[in-house]
């Protein structure tokens, strides 16, 4: 496994192995790597002959205030566990290599950023899709593996992967779940312990949600009232949002009578979570 920091050094790597005819698998990240990240490397050696991750805590998506200087951050335990999934490059660039003094270009998705997350943290996709291009270009790769945690993040990448035209195959993998259903996240180390049980509420609020319109509720605001009591119980959580949209164009429903996503944003604590859980009525 080979690290690399500068950006020269990894294309110049990337345009070899390109000629040799292998398939470049890229997965982003911003290290702290945990279970979820695992599965989609794995997937990322799977469907590639050369599986690239990128490790960058990128300062563009966070917003004033937010969690960019105290984001947990550990290199070295991140290689040991990026070794034993099989991957083959690190590319963990600084902010300078990727943003050099006088940087002033961005790249902006429109209409799918601006519900949910991009309500409470305007900036936020406006940093993912400028820092996803910029790595793109880079490491060039034919495939990249996205968690479906960050399900507006998927949506966001996906629209501008066919907006710009890049030849690369976005791949979503479900997401990976700790033992009582918490989604895995680099976050959940902000968690303490009261904090932690607290936030298995989330993925029980979803599970009580897909019982009720399983069992024939399609009526937003009841099936988010059953989320919100559940939620509001633990007493420790404050909800940003909780929205049952359109998985297509990420537009609020009142009836859920197509495919949506029910996600939800919330504080616990220091630490901002998302979760969510897709919708598919039978017919
Ligand atoms: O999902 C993440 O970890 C980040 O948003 C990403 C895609 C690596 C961009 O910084």
């Amino acid at each position: 496994m080979r690290v690399i920091t500068s950006i020269t050094e990894v294309q110049v790597l990337i345009e070899k192995l390109r000629r040799e005819g292998k398939i470049i698998s890229l997965v982003p990240t911003m290290g702290y790597l945990h279970q979820g990240h695992v599965s989609l490397m794995k997937e990322g050696k799977r469907r590639g002959d050369v599986l690239v991750i990128s490790i960058f805590v990128n300062p563009t998506q966070f917003g004033t205030g937010e969690d960019y200087d105290v984001y947990p951050r550990d290199l070295e335990r991140d290689k040991k566990l990026a070794e034993r999934a099989g991957v083959d490059i690190i590319f963990s660039p600084n902010a300078l290599e990727i943003y050099p003094r006088a940087y002033q270009t961005y790249v902006q998705v429109e209409e799918v950023t601006k519900n949910l997350c991009g309500l409470s943290r305007p900036t936020h996709f406006r940093g993912v899709t400028t820092v996803v291009a910029k790595l793109f270009n880079i490491v060039k790769p034919h495939i990249a593996i996205f968690g479906e945690k960050d399900f507006q993040q998927l949506v966001t990448i996906r629209q501008m992967v066919r907006d710009l035209n890049y030849d690369i195959e976005i791949v979503g993998m479900p997401t990976h779940r700790e033992e009582d259903g918490l989604a895995m996240s680099s976050r959940n180390a902000y968690l303490n312990p009261p904090e932690r049980k607290a936030a298995r509420s989330l993925y029980r609020s979803l599970l009580r949600a897909s019982e009720l319109f399983t069992s024939g509720e399609q009526q937003v605001e009841k099936i988010i009232g059953e989320v919100k009591k559940i939620i509001a119980s633990e007493g420790i959580i404050t909800v940003d949002y909780i929205k049952i949209c359109d998985t297509e164009n990420l537009q609020d429903l009142i009836v859920v009578d197509r495919e949506a996503v029910l996600a939800l944003a919330v504080k616990v604590g220091k630490a901002r979570l998302i979760d969510n859980l897709v919708l598919k009525p039978l017919h």
